[in-house]
């Protein structure tokens, strides 16, 4: 048999194998994808398909903000846990109970940076939003989400049997409607959204959840390690860590690996481990990686001036995108989207800065509404002045070639300009008064409903201040 494969090869070398025939259903299903998407949207060009960055390119679509991936810190401890266990048990978390347990120490130490009581690790950020919604849900529960809330979080919902509510994007008035008229429940957030940098009024929700009795869930997947005080998050930094039930995060942006945890009192993290369905049937992280994670923390604590210096990156390149109209209102820390409109327009922006060296990431549905597609700019604290500059120099080239004059944001951009009064009178999230926050190193900014921003004062002269002294340059 497998001698007979080796001879029976395709022109391009490949061993002839024959798929079985898909039932009726499957071909519908996938329809969607092949016809609608695939040929008539995209005109047979899935948009994911760019070009490749060559050496010397800038990549502005990583989610490593603090450049840790290659951390040697992080190299060097996983290289030290994989020699001394190779990768561990390779079940499930419920069983692993080492003589000295890695994940355990790894619970306590996030669990003690986040203020919370405990921790529970999880196999990434996407099940532990899933589980966490899972088992703390039941059927008839209603379960309201941002309507911009990271995707896991509704899939825990249909887990969990419960109901979905949507509420309007960082709108805690909209929730209030909403809580009124179910009773409580859960309510998920996530503290800073991955599309556009748009940061969530904390202490606003907080006190809505407060007053209707439900249970805060606050994703922070895109803030921890980025944002607070020794990266312990934006919940941290607006003072509400006893005020919040969950906080749940992936190890996948800041911390630059894979994995995920949920942050909450004892009694639920308990529970949570051994009762939700991740924790039962998907098996653990592997130890190594839990050894890279707890020398991410180690980091975390001795390395501010990386945060800095990804707040001062992003403040420079967003006063730099706005001053040629691109409407980065949206934007408050390290993510900057350019929302060009629909696919198409979208896929004209993204070729047109790949072709001259700049590689972000295309978003569309499912990940956005049809007609608000964007390129995203993930920032990190390795971008010099330099690769900054270049950003700004290629989106000033090509505003004609993109019609970024045409584009529903930056008309949304003009309208906005044109009447200052009004914005004025009502400032929405991150506008409106500021209070100050000193983690004894840096002064956090709080905006009107207690979310932080991140960087104070002038954003370009301040950003040009520290990117010019920096000692990692
Ligand atoms: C806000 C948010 N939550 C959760 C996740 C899932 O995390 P992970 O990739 O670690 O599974 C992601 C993203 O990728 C995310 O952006």
């Amino acid at each position: 048999m497998l001698l007979r494969v080796a001879n029976d090869r395709t022109a391009d070398n490949k061993p002839e194998v024959n798929a079985p025939a898909d039932p009726h259903f499957i071909r519908e299903r996938i329809s969607d994808y092949y016809v609608r998407r695939k040929i008539e949207l995209w005109q047979g060009r899935h948009p994911l398909q760019g070009l490749s960055p060559r050496p010397g390119d800038i990549k502005v679509r990583s989610n490593d903000y603090l450049c840790l991936a290659g951390h040697p810190h992080v190299i060097e401890s996983e290289i030290a846990a994989l020699r001394e266990g190779g990768h561990g048990d390779s079940v499930s978390r419920v069983w692993i109970h080492h003589e000295r347990d890695v994940i355990r120490d790894f619970e306590q130490r996030i669990a003690g940076l986040m203020r919370a009581e405990d921790a529970v690790l999880c196999s990434s950020g996407y099940t532990a939003n899933v589980g966490l919604v899972q088992s703390f849900a039941a059927k008839g529960t209603p379960v309201h989400l941002d309507m911009k809330a990271h995707i896991s979080l509704r899939e825990g919902v249909v887990s969990a049997g419960a109901a979905p509510i949507l509420f309007r994007h960082n709108d805690p008035r909209s929730l209030d409607r909403a809580l009124a008229a179910t009773g409580p429940g859960l309510v998920a957030i996530d503290a800073l959204y991955s599309t556009d940098g748009d940061i969530a009024p904390l202490a606003a929700f907080v006190e809505v959840c407060e007053r209707h009795g439900a249970a805060l869930i606050v994703d922070e997947t895109h803030s921890f390690g980025a944002q607070g005080p020794g990266g312990a998050g934006l919940v941290v930094a607006a003072g509400l860590a006893e005020r919040v039930h969950f906080r749940t995060v992936g190890l996948s942006k800041a911390v630059a690996s894979r994995g995920g945890v949920i942050v909450c009192s004892r009694r639920n993290a308990e529970y949570f481990r051994y009762e939700s369905l991740p924790s039962i049937f998907s098996t653990s992280v592997m130890q190594h990686e839990v050894a890279g994670f707890a020398a991410v923390l180690d980091i975390l604590h001795s390395e501010d001036w990386r945060r800095t210096r990804l707040h001062a990156n992003h403040a420079y390149l967003k006063a730099g995108l706005d001053d040629l109209g691109y409407n980065v209102e949206a934007s408050k820390t390290q993510i900057i989207a350019l929302e060009a409109g629909d696919i198409r327009q979208t896929t004209t922006l993204r070729d047109a800065l790949e072709s001259r060296g700049v590689f972000g990431a295309i978003f569309f549905p499912p990940a956005t509404p049809e007609k608000r597609c964007l390129m995203r700019f993930t920032l990190n604290c390795g971008l010099g002045r330099a690769e900054l500059d270049r950003i700004i120099e290629v989106c000033a080239d090509i505003r004609e070639e993109v019609g970024m004059a045409e584009w529903r944001s930056t008309r949304r951009k003009s309208t906005a300009a044109k009447a200052p009064a009004a914005k004025a009178a009502a400032p929405g999230p991150g506008l409106g008064r500021r209070g100050l926050l000193d983690d004894g190193r840096h002064n956090w900014q709080l905006n009107r409903e207690g979310g932080a921003d991140v960087y104070l004062g002038p954003a370009r002269d301040r950003a040009a201040a520290a990117l010019n002294n920096h000692p990692a340059e």
